[in-house]
């Protein structure tokens, strides 16, 4: 009998044959997300559930698994899987963690670019047919190169975006737990700085810190206040480590110039009076989403599939998970 995978929402065919050579597949194609009983339904059937990461994995569901090995979360954050719960059963929990950073960093740019330059309404305007001519004062925007550019979590993303401002000729501040080894900070030409330095001399602010008990709402009313006016707040991390109402106030009052989001508090949701705002640029969560990256993110899946099935340790455990093992 072939072991069991369900395959919670669309994905990559690449991945889907790999999976299929060994595996009899469960798949919903359908692109709704399955509801918390559909979830626990396949929960208890399958040796193996590959999730999304807008699937709310927590210890109910857990509870229902029989004879699951594995739950391969197809992106890098994994905080929506109940990660101790799973562990208590001995279920193991893999995320696609070196994959798709630099696809991520590239979206950053593409965001801090976008908001600097007012591409978006640029590109409307030119659309709907108001270009009247060559204008000194048209769509003027701000310059990004020589800026100061602060990177909150400089990991993968985080180190990428750095490494993309250096041609940038930006000055870079970066802040999180754990100053980074010296010859990393020079690489990037990157400065550790506490988190209301940071706040207080950047002109670009991104976010890349996963989502904890420590970094959710980080970036509050109290944080927005210390940025300066001029300056923006881009977001491509987790939705709850912003405070996205606090933001929206912010925005109307034209207390920072603008903010670019790829990710939501109430996700999809988007917080009231966000849609209205004309400072903003919002993107559907698609920092990871080239063709390349997010097949070799499912493929990677797959790898950890196979390496559960065959009783292997699987390659990318979620941290935390092994500790908790010992
Ligand atoms: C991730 O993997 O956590 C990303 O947000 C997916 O785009």
């Amino acid at each position: 009998m072939k072991p069991k995978v369900a395959v919670t929402n669309v994905f990559p065919d690449i991945a889907l044959e790999k999976l299929k050579t060994r595996c009899e597949i469960r798949y919903n194609e359908s692109g709704r997300s399955l509801t918390a009983d559909e979830l626990a339904e396949n929960a208890e059937w399958a040796d193996v559930l590959v999730t999304y990461l807008s699937d709310k994995i927590d210890a109910a569901i857990i509870s229902r698994a029989k004879q699951l090995k594995l739950i391969a979360n197809y992106g890098a954050g994994f905080n929506n899987i109940d990660v101790a719960a799973a562990r208590e059963k001995n279920i193991w929990v893999t995320n696609t963690p070196g994959v798709l950073h630099e696809t991520t960093a590239d979206l950053t740019w593409a965001m801090i670019l976008g908001l600097a330059r007012q591409i978006v309404p640029a590109d409307q305007y030119t659309r709907e047919g108001k270009f009247r001519g060559w204008g000194a004062k048209l769509f003027l925007g701000t310059d990004v190169y020589g800026k100061t550019l602060g990177v909150i979590g400089c990991g993968e993303i985080g180190k990428a975006v750095a490494r993309r401002a250096l041609g940038f000729n930006m000055q870079v501040l970066y802040h999180q737990r754990d100053q980074l080894p010296l010859e990393q900070e020079k690489a990037l030409n990157a400065k550790f700085v506490d988190l209301n330095t940071l706040l207080q001399d950047s002109d670009y602010v991104t976010l890349h810190v996963p989502l904890t008990e420590y970094t959710k709402y980080m970036i509050g009313a109290l944080e927005i206040e210390m940025m300066k006016p001029s300056a923006y707040l881009i977001h491509t991390a987790r939705g709850k480590v912003v405070d996205d109402k606090a933001l929206v106030e912010a925005l109307k009052k034209g207390r920072l110039a603008g903010a670019a989001l790829d990710v939501f508090e109430d996700e999809p949701e988007l917080t009231e009076g966000m849609a209205e705002l004309d400072n903003i640029l919002i993107l559907p969560h698609i920092g990871s989403a080239s063709t390349e990256t997010r097949d070799t993110m499912a493929l990677l899946v797959a790898d950890n599939v196979f390496d559960a099935l065959d009783g292997n340790r699987p390659r990318t455990l979620v941290p935390g998970w092994e500790e908790k093992a010992t």
